[in-house]
């Protein structure tokens, strides 16, 4: 090994050999470990060996000093740090610089928007976005009425697993108690006059998620009923799994076998556990981390305050500002106020991200040991549009590749109409959270939905590493702005025409 600085390529390729990399940070050079060998026979060089390649290097070095041509010489061959051939990778300070300048231009922008419109923060009117009456609150109690449909589900199963129901009749049951559950609160929300925006919105999310869940405790409960028919067919009598009672289901080690999982206590656990699919044994964590929980709870709290603050003080005014261009039409002007808002989307949209999938499902996850907390994977490394749609939600899209993905790929279903399935379905219900509590049938979440079909072929095909993940980046950043203004250009609309129509909402 040579001399110890910048990593050139020539260094590269001889440190590889032994499996050690030499990297400048802050102008140390550090050692970092790596394989030797690919695929599955890999093995690491340790911390120590590594210090010991290093002491080799350092003595080297001092042996050569004192060769008298390199006591003369100070140059040698190497590339520039920022030519890509050097092979340097550690940006640290760019993305330090990169934080800097992102918070001194938001404080300009912060400070000019405290200037123009003084402090529009006001909890009170949050309070207003949930209840219109404290009286009367439906969202809450359709929520409570939900648990109706988990019994149903769960009466089902139970008559299922003793042969009461045939397999027809028991799918016939759960298909109307499915139905039903994405039906009923649609019907509420829109006859029930005192239900807000925001309070529909929640309770058709929890109807959306009890649908999910359901649909994956139907299928699952049917697969291991037929996994014991199929053993209970393989062995010459022996005792089939059918005959077991609930009471006994429970196996080695207090893992639980079909159908000692069906009792309540099992489905109230994954009702409320942070994930869409159904499993009858869920990994668990050893203890609840008390810190761990206090450090979630306080995330939760103070994003969710940050949440409002930013939409009260940030978006609605720049908001309020575009419907005069939208109204009229001036494409320039709505460009404009297009991209100001933006940035407000996009940063309340990353702080809705961690606030809900990192610190309120964590903070669930901790409170009832479930082991799982791979809610999200690295989505913002995404270079192509389906990467971005693995990654960023792992519950759903666990959810659409056990229970609708895979299945539809079993039945023989080409891949790319599975996909266009998943993308529809999803826009569907897309669409249904937010149309449902504006009251006001638009295709805009649909259609974004819809899009990204297009937009994975065309990055795809046209663009590939940074440029791919700047695509994406850019889909994000620009798609749901067009989206929030063209639903709140087409509510004001609405109530507009009813406010002067004399039918202004009660
Ligand atoms: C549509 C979607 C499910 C496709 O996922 P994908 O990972 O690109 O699908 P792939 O074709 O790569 O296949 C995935 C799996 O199917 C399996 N598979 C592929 N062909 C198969 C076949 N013929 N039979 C059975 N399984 C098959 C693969 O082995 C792989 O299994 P693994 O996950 O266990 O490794 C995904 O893009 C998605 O979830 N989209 C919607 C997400 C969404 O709407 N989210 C909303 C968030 S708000």
């Amino acid at each position: 090994m040579e001399e110890i600085g910048p990593v050139t390529r020539k260094r590269r390729a001889t440190s590889h050999e032994i499996g050690v990399t030499l990297k400048l940070v802050n102008g140390r050079s550090t050692v970092v470990e790596s394989a030797i060998g690919h695929g599955d026979s890999r093995t690491f060089v340790t911390k120590q060996n590594v210090t010991g390649l290093a002491s080799t290097a350092s003595k080297e070095k001092k042996k050569r000093r004192n060769v008298p041509s390199d006591q003369l010489s100070c140059h040698r061959l190497q590339e520039s740090l920022l030519s890509s051939s050097s092979g340097y990778s550690n940006y640290r300070g760019v993305l330090n610089w990169c934080v800097v300048m992102l918070v001194l231009s938001n404080a300009r922008l912060f400070l000019e928007n405290l200037l123009k419109y003084g402090i529009l923060v006001d909890p009170i009117q949050v309070v207003a976005l949930f209840v219109k009456d404290p009286y009367n609150m439906p969202a809450v109690c359709l929520v409570i009425v939900s648990n109706v449909f988990v019994l149903v589900a769960f009466y089902t199963e139970r008559r299922l697993s003793v042969g009461c129901f045939s397999e027809h009749f028991g799918l016939l049951v759960h298909s109307i108690n499915l139905s039903v559950i994405l039906c009923f609160p649609v019907a509420v929300v829109l006859m029930v006059k005192s239900v807000t925006p925001v309070g529909g919105a929640v309770a058709l999310g929890v109807y959306t998620i009890l649908f999910l869940k359901l649909y994956s405790y139907k299928d699952v409960n049917k697969w291991c009923r037929e996994m014991c028919y199929a053993k209970a067919r393989s062995l010459s009598r022996s005792i089939s799994c059918p005959s077991v009672s609930w009471s006994e289901g429970r196996g080695v080690g207090s893992q639980v076998t079909y159908p000692g999982n069906l009792t309540c206590r099992d489905l109230y656990y994954f009702v409320f556990a942070p994930t869409l699919c159904y499993e009858l044994n869920f990994p668990r964590s050893p203890k609840i981390r008390k810190s761990f929980l206090l450090r979630r709870l306080c995330e939760m709290l103070f994003f969710t305050q940050l949440l409002v603050g930013l939409t009260q003080q940030w978006m609605v005014p720049i908001i309020q500002s575009s419907m005069k261009p939208l109204e009229d039409m001036d494409l320039s002007r709505m460009v404009e106020h297009l991209l100001r808002l933006a940035v407000p989307n996009h940063l309340l949209w990353l702080i809705f991200f961690y606030t809900f999938f990192h610190s309120a499902m964590n903070f669930v996850a901790e409170l009832l040991q479930f082991g799982d907390r791979e809610f999200y994977r690295d989505w913002w490394n995404s270079e192509t549009v389906p990467y971005f749609w693995q990654n960023w939600n792992i519950p759903v899209h666990k959810w659409c590749l056990r229970h609708f993905y895979k299945p539809m790929l079993k039945r023989g279903v080409s891949k790319w109409a599975g996909q266009s399935a998943v993308f529809l379905a999803s826009a569907f219900f897309h669409e249904y959270l937010v149309s449902v509590p504006l009251k006001m049938l638009r295709p805009w979440a649909f259609l974004g939905m819809m899009a990204q079909l297009p937009l994975a072929w065309f990055v795809a095909c046209f663009l590939r590493g940074n440029y791919g993940n700047a695509a994406v980046w850019i889909s994000l950043i620009i798609g749901q702005p067009f989206a929030v203004l063209m639903y709140v250009h087409d509510y004001y609309v609405l109530q507009h025409r009813e406010e002067s129509a004399g039918v202004g909402p009660d």
